[in-house]
Formats: structure tokens, sequence, C-alpha cells
């Protein structure tokens, strides 16, 4: 019987709400990039680990896979840090880091591993790469939390709130760079686009 392929967007859909920062460091050189598929990863409390999931279409993916390092932000959503949220989502998820320095942009401290950490977030986990699983078109990373902050009391960004609040010309760019994310990433799939 062939998947009811709405039936299971529809479940899966919206299960991982809060958009996050995702900052690397390699070879001296850092960069980063949003994602929307953060979680943890541990059952032990004295133990963190952090799970995200990138697109091997990504310049971030190929830099946390070779330095085993990233920095998990989560963003702020109150009123007088929600600007900054959205200005280091614009930024991090709005272009690669292939086409240009993006991290300069932002305000910035080194984190234990040397990776940038954001000033500007509401906390985050930094990690080491324990395991990694490939998964064609991407690569699930978990790493051990070897530092963290919070530096807000406030509510984290969700996302429906984030979108509402993006101008919508940064929306039409990002659905633009999709595209080709999209295709390289069935073509690594199927071996063909569909
Ligand atoms: C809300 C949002 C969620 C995203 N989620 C992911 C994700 O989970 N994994 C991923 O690899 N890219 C994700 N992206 C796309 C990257 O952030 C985007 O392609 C970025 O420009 C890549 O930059 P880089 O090439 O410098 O790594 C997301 C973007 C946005 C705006």
């Amino acid at each position: 019987m062939p998947v009811d392929v709405d039936a299971a967007n529809r479940a899966l859909a919206g299960l991982r709400p809060f958009p996050v920062a995702i900052t690397t460091i390699d070879g001296g050189v850092a960069n980063g990039l949003m994602s929307l598929s953060a979680g943890s990863a541990s059952i032990i409390p004295e133990a963190p680990r952090a799970t995200i999931s990138l697109t091997k279409y990504n310049k971030t993916h190929d830099m946390v896979l070779n330095s085993g390092i990233f920095v998990m932000h989560m963003l702020s959503a109150e009123d007088g840090q929600i600007e900054k949220s959205l200005e280091i989502l614009r930024i991090l998820g709005g272009s690669s880091g292939r086409d240009g320095d993006k991290m300069s942009k932002l305000r910035t401290k080194n984190g234990v591993t040397g990776a940038p950490v954001l000033l500007d977030a509401h906390s985050y986990v930094e990690a080491r790469v324990t395991a990694s699983l490939d998964v064609q078109e991407s690569t699930i990373f978990v790493g051990d939390v070897v530092g963290a902050e919070v530096f807000s009391d406030a509510g984290r960004l969700r996302i429906g709130e984030a979108w509402s609040k993006l101008p919508q010309e940064w929306i039409e760019q990002y659905d633009a760079n999709h595209v080709p994310q999209l295709e390289n990433a069935r073509t690594r799939r199927f071996g063909t686009t569909v």
C-alpha cells in the first residue's frame, strides 16, 4: 500500500518548534546556520547530550563533520531582544558561508572548544560530537555537552512567531535558496531528482 504522504507530513509537522542557531569552527574558520532539528539526546541529567541534523548541501555540515564541534543556541522571544533573534536567524539562515563570511556580522565570544558563542542568544550548549549517523542527504550528529550558559530568563523564540515577523522579501529569498538544497537532497536520496 502506498504511503499517505500528506498524513505522514501532518503527523510529523512542528515536532521541533524552536529554531536554533548552530555555530562551529574548522581550521580557524567560523561559520553557522539555522536549524529546526535540535533535540536533547541524553537521559542522564549530569551528562547532557544534544542532537542536530544537518544537510550535506550546507557548508556547516562539512565543518561539523570535520571539526567534531558545534554550539547550539536558543533564541530569545523577549520584546527587547526579538529583533536581535530575527537578525541572527536572517544572517545564519539566509545565505551560505560559501558565499561570504556571516560570523563577523554577529557579536561572539570564544567557547571552550574555540567555536563562536553568540552573545545575543537566549542560551546555548556547546558540544563535542560523540557519534554521527549518515542518512544519505543529511548527517545526524550527537554531541556531549562541554559548555553551557543561559543569558536570559525570557521565553525562547518559536518558529511560528519568527515566520510571522520575518520580512516577506527575506522569506522569498529563503524559499529560492531552498530549491537547490532540496534538489541536492533528492539526488543524494534517489540518485535523481523527482
Ligand atoms: C528556520 C530554518 C530551519 C532550518 N533548518 C535546517 C536544518 O535543520 N538543517 C540544515 O542543514 N539546514 C537548515 N536550514 C537551512 C540553513 O540554515 C541554510 O541553508 C544556511 O544558509 C546554510 O548555511 P551554510 O551553507 O553556511 O552552512 C534551516 C533554515 C531556516 C531558516
